[in-house]
């Protein structure tokens, strides 16, 4: 069990095959806003994302570039760093799986499975299907005939292997995967996830090739050197790796250990039947949570290099700025559906859902305090229940947000937020203190007061989706950095001292408009 307070929360670790492109950028973008959240909630965290770098996939990829495998992913892993930087990710680490710490995690796993003394890894011969695109095993069964020939469920070409392997011995799990998933309901969510991981473990699991011997790009088998792990145990691996594993009594395992991990619906078996059988095996806990989100097409079609339609995140950073990029991302889509990115969808919501509703909210506050309230936070006398209701909607957000995020549903953290936004700028609308500025000015102070204080709490609860936007809009608060910018300081009695001075507002989101052509 983890230590109290604690939350790890992991990304999947990145083929270093290809440069990143947004669905790579989402999923991390993701497990940032939950990292931040929780950061901000009190906890302790640990966010972890890195590269695969080892099978045949990369190794290829390697050639093709004519260059040695380890310069290789020297190189692409490096993508994936600086893509950290340009997303504003604060993962706490970046493992790479050709690290040592990494190796010795690996071999100490296969080890653990072994000791166990069930039997659960055995010697024996593969001949079958494999996918390198997919760095996957499929049954003849589960592959499908098209021009080109057999291809797996995925679309990707597939090759006859035969070799000697390694087996894991997946078969003898089936019960005991089918009563983990009993005792821990959300183990797997969404919930449709969840059944079809189910249904799928129900139809009877076949053993699992678990080593390669027919190339060399990976971590050697323990006392059996000819051999090489299947990427997929090395990659999973990955994850206990970061937190010190084998040294399951030290501090950051103790600590971290079991990990909410994030990952494509593409790689949910993976991580919700093989790594929990694994981790079992091995004596070693089942993570706390698989979560598999959706994809994105782009444009209403497939993300491919032949399409050419690949989006940098870099290029979209440039053009609309990062904080809507993170906005619109999670906002767009309910996180586990799939959706489709197109430039007029970013900004519809650029201009509504920022420029208009959350832009304009806090500009014609600010600036109007600024004209006529003496560029202070306003003295409030006596609230009326209306003020009571906006003050308790906002502070109300701590927690429908927690709630929300604890089941990874962004997009309906997203939309809460909103909703008290919208009832702001109708609080606005209703109470009207240009009017109230000639017939009530007291009033006017209270309903500008009970304003400010309603934009700092929706300012903290949004830090972790787009930290620097709403930095900017606490510093035009005057909150000062640190404990009142924390998620508790949303809670209570407003927080704004009335008199403090306020620095001249300026704009958080511009429209965005379209470059003439
Ligand atoms: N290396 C494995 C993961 C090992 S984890 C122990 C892998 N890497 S990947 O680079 O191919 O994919 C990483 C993640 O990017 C996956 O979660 C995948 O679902 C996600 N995406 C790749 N393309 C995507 C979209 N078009 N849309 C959304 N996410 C997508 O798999």
């Amino acid at each position: 069990m983890a230590a109290p307070g604690a939350f790890y929360i992991t990304t999947p670790i990145y083929y270093v095959n290809d440069v990143p492109h947004i669905g790579h950028a989402y999923t991390s973008l993701a497990c940032d806003v939950m990292a931040r959240f929780h950061r901000l909630d009190g906890k302790r965290v640990m966010f972890l994302t890195g590269t695969d770098e080892h099978g045949q996939k990369v190794e290829k990829s390697a050639q093709a570039a004519g260059m040695d495998p380890q310069a290789f992913c020297d190189r692409v892993s490096q993508n994936f760093r600086d893509l950290s930087g340009l997303m504003g990710y604060s993962n706490d680490d970046f493992i790479r799986t050709t690290e040592d710490r990494h190796v010795r995690a690996c071999q100490a796993l296969w080890r653990a499975v072994v000791a166990a003394g069930n039997d659960d890894i055995y010697l024996g011969k593969y001949a079958g299907w494999y996918s390198v695109r997919d760095e996957a095993f499929y049954g003849e069964d589960e592959l499908v005939d098209s021009p080109a020939g057999k291809r797996a469920p995925s679309g990707a070409p597939v090759e006859w292997v035969e070799e000697p392997s390694y087996f894991f011995r997946l078969s003898a799990w089936q019960d005991r995967l089918l009563a983990f998933y009993d005792a821990n309901p959300d183990f797997i969510l969404p919930p449709a996830r969840r059944n079809e991981v189910v249904s799928f473990v129900k139809s009877g699991l076949r053993d699992l090739s678990i080593s390669r011997t027919s190339f060399r790009w990976g971590i050697p088998v323990p006392d059996a050197p000819s051999h090489i792990m299947y990427v997929w145990f090395d990659a999973l691996t990955n994850y206990i790796t970061a937190v010190g594993y084998p040294d399951m009594a030290g501090a950051a395992f103790s600590t971290f250990w079991p990990a909410t991990h994030i990952v494509g619906k593409d790689i949910l078996r993976f991580h919700a039947v093989y790594w929990p059988a694994f981790l079992m095996a091995a004596g070693v806990a089942p993570p706390a949570r698989v979560f598999a989100h959706g994809w994105w097409t782009v444009e209403g079609q497939k993300m491919s290099k032949s399409l050419g339609n690949f989006i940098p995140p870099h290029d979209l950073v440039a053009k609309y700025g990062l904080d809507p990029v993170r906005y619109f991302v999670l906002r767009e889509l309910p996180f586990g559906a799939d959706g489709d990115f197109s430039h007029r969808a970013v900004v519809n919501r650029l201009n509504g859902d920022l420029a208009n509703d959350l832009g304009n909210l806090v500009q014609r506050v600010l600036s109007f305090i600024a004209k006529n309230g003496s560029g202070q936070v306003p003295n409030p006398s006596e609230l009326a229940p209306e003020d009571e209701k906006l003050l308790a909607a906002s502070a109300a957000l701590h927690a429908t947000t927690r709630a929300r995020i604890d089941r990874q549903e962004l997009h309906t953290a997203l939309e809460e937020i909103w909703r008290v936004i919208g009832d702001a700028n109708r609080y606005v609308d209703a109470q009207a203190p240009w009017t109230l500025r000639k017939t009530d000015p007291a009033r006017m102070a209270t309903v500008l007061y009970a304003l400010t204080d309603a934009i700092r709490r929706v300012a903290i609860v949004l830090q972790p989706f787009m930290p620097t936007a709403a930095g900017r809009i606490l510093d035009q608060l005057a909150v000062p950095t640190g404990a009142a910018r924390q998620l508790e300081a949303m809670g209570g009695a407003p927080k704004l001292v009335p008199g403090t001075a306020l620095p001249q507002p300026e704009g958080v989101f511009p429209r965005y408009v379209e470059a003439a052509a």
